[in-house]
């Protein structure tokens, strides 16, 4: 299994996902699952918008989260230290998933992409990304990487709110990134 914990503490009050900024210009939620959480930017960015939040991470570092909350905000979060391959969604408005459910053990990742589904309310929202298949990390078969027809597959139930193609080379390891960023409605 592969161990998180340097990259949660390096990222760290990091700037918050784009795509969520985005996304509350013009929607708003009252509650939502971050999947993946890591080191908890985003599910701290929620929270203090006053939305309940559940927080899920296989390596779960609550402390990471608690300690940017107020002792009002705490109450707005909560937290399931659990894996992809076997959890269990409740029902919810919104999940967010940043660079994370591509780490699901490919055998299991069908199924976790149908919970999330069955798990958002009617107009919910996914926000999130799903990794392409010229990723470097495409020859590793722990890492599901897809095609952009299987990933408009995988949407095929979703209205698409936003969905952007990235592909880059990282200059300080020449790592290639292949990502589709993804805003989408539950139809
Ligand atoms: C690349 S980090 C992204 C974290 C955070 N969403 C962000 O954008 O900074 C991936 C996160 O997913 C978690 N993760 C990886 N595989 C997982 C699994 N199979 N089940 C649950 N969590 C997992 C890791 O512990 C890590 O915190």
């Amino acid at each position: 299994m592969k161990d998180w914990t340097n990259f949660q503490s390096r990222t760290y009050g990091n700037n918050i996902s784009e795509l969520l900024v985005e996304f509350f210009k013009k929607n708003n939620v009252k509650n939502a699952i971050d999947l993946g959480c890591g080191s908890g930017n985003e599910t701290v960015y929620m929270v203090k918008k006053g939305i309940h939040v559940l927080a899920i991470d296989r390596q779960l570092n609550k402390d990471y989260i608690l300690n940017r909350l107020s002792e009002d905000e705490k109450k707005y979060v909560t937290f399931s230290e659990s894996s992809f391959e076997d959890i269990n969604l409740p029902k919810t408005e919104l999940i967010t998933a940043f660079f994370s459910i591509p780490f699901c053990n490919p055998d299991d990742f069908d199924t976790l992409w149908n919970k999330i589904y069955n798990s958002l309310e009617d107009n919910g929202y996914f926000i999130g990304q799903l990794f392409g298949d010229r990723d470097s990390w495409s020859i590793d078969e722990t890492i599901n990487t897809f095609s952009i027809e299987r990933v408009k597959e995988y949407l095929k139930n979703y209205k698409i709110l936003k969905f952007e193609e990235v592909e880059s080379i990282r200059e300080s390891d020449n790592k290639k990134w292949h990502f589709f960023d993804i805003i989408a409605k539950k139809k």
